[in-house]
C-alpha cells in the first residue's frame, strides 16, 4: 500500500523539480541576455575599411565618366615616362591594381604580353571594358574586387603597377606588401601618386578630402620612398610630372558635399598668393589653374 506520506513526498519532489527548471531557465536566460551581446557581436576589426570602401564605390560610381574623360589622365608623355622607368616589354605580364577605368592598363597593354586590371568600383570596370573595345586590345582581363588582399597567387606577374590609388587606401603599406607578394622575384613594382611637400601635405589633404570625400591621405615622396625601402626593392628609378587642372573643370568632375565646392573656391583663391596647398595655384586669364605634383617610383623585387 502506498502511504499518504509517500504521495505527499512525491508531489513535493515534482513541484520542487518544476520550480528548479523554471527558475534555472529564467536565470540562464537573464545571464545569456547580459553576456551574449558582448561576446556574440565581436567588433569587426575591418569595419573602418568596409565603410571606406563603400565611400570609394559611391564616389567612383559618380566619377567614372568625368574621370575617364579628363584629358590630363591620358597624357601620353606621362605614359611614356612610366614605360621608360618600368622598362615594360612584350614578355611582361602586368597587374594594374585599383585600375579604375583602365587608362593605364590600356596604355601598358599596347606593349605588354598581358594586363590584368582589378578595381573595387564596378562602374569604373564598365568604363575600362568600353575603353578596351574602343582601342581594340585583346590582351586584358578585368576583375572587380578589393586590392586587400589581392586575389592572385604569389609571384603571378612580372610587373605590378598602380596610379593615383595609394592616397585612397586606409593601409597603403599592407597593399604594397600584397603588390610585392604577387610580383615575381626579379619583377618590377611601380607606384604613381600625388606627393605634396612635407610642409604642405596637411593643407593638401584637407583640400583634397573636401573635393573627394573618399580621399584618405597623400604621402610625401619621403614617406613613399620609406615604404619602398621597407620592402627592399632594388634598382629603384624615379620620375616626376605635374598634372595640370583648371579648378572649375575639376570641380565639375567632382562630387563634394553640398557647400564644400564654395569652400574649395575660397581655398584656391586664397592660395593664389600663399601657395599653402602645394599645388602651385595660379591664374591664367581669370581662371584658377593648379598642378598636382605627381611622383613615379619603380623598384625591382629581390
Ligand atoms: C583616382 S582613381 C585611379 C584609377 C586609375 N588607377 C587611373 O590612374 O586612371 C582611384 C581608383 O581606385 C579604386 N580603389 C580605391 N580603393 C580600392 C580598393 N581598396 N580596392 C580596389 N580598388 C580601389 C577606385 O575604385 C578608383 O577606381
Amino acid at each position: 500500500m502506498v502511504s499518504l506520506k509517500s504521495i505527499v513526498r512525491v508531489i513535493i519532489l515534482v513541484i520542487s523539480g518544476i520550480a528548479i527548471v523554471v527558475v534555472g531557465g529564467f536565470m540562464m536566460g537573464a545571464v545569456a541576455r547580459l553576456w551574449l551581446p558582448k561576446h556574440k557581436k565581436k567588433p569587426d576589426p575591418n569595419a573602418d575599411t568596409h565603410e571606406h570602401n563603400k565611400s570609394i564605390i559611391s564616389q567612383f560610381t559618380k566619377q567614372a565618366i568625368p574621370f575617364t574623360n579628363k584629358v590630363g589622365h591620358s597624357n601620353e608623355k606621362a605614359f611614356e615616362l612610366m614605360f621608360e622607368l618600368t622598362g615594360v616589354c612584350p614578355s611582361d605580364t602586368v597587374l594594374d591594381i585599383a585600375c579604375g577605368s583602365g587608362l593605364v592598363s590600356c596604355a601598358f597593354a599596347r606593349i605588354a604580353n598581358h594586363v590584368t586590371g582589378i578595381d573595387i568600383t564596378p562602374a569604373m570596370i564598365e568604363r575600362a571594358k568600353l575603353l578596351q573595345n574602343e582601342k581594340q586590345l585583346h590582351n586584358i582581363t578585368w576583375k572587380i574586387g578589393d586590392v586587400l588582399p589581392l586575389p592572385f597567387e604569389d609571384e603571378s606577374f612580372s610587373l605590378v603597377i598602380t596610379r593615383y590609388s595609394f592616397h585612397h587606401f586606409v593601409n597603403p603599406k599592407a597593399v604594397l606588401d600584397e603588390m610585392k607578394r604577387v610580383c615575381k622575384v626579379g619583377g618590377r613594382i611601380m607606384i604613381v601618386d600625388v606627393t605634396p611637400d612635407a610642409d604642405k601635405v596637411d593643407a593638401y589633404n584637407y583640400m583634397e578630402k573636401l573635393r573627394d570625400t573618399s580621399h584618405t591621405k597623400a604621402l610625401t615622396t619621403e614617406q613613399l620612398q620609406k615604404m619602398i625601402n621597407d620592402i627592399e626593392l632594388i634598382n629603384q628609378k624615379k620620375g616626376f610630372y605635374g598634372l595640370e587642372m583648371e579648378l572649375e573643370d575639376q570641380l565639375s568632375a567632382s562630387f563634394p558635399n553640398p557647400g564644400d565646392d564654395e569652400k574649395l573656391r575660397q581655398l584656391f583663391t586664397e592660395d593664389l598668393t600663399v601657395n599653402k596647398l602645394g599645388v602651385n595655384s595660379h591664374l591664367v586669364g581669370n581662371k584658377i589653374y593648379f598642378i598636382y605634383p605627381t611622383s613615379i617610383i619603380v623598384g625591382q623585387r629581390q
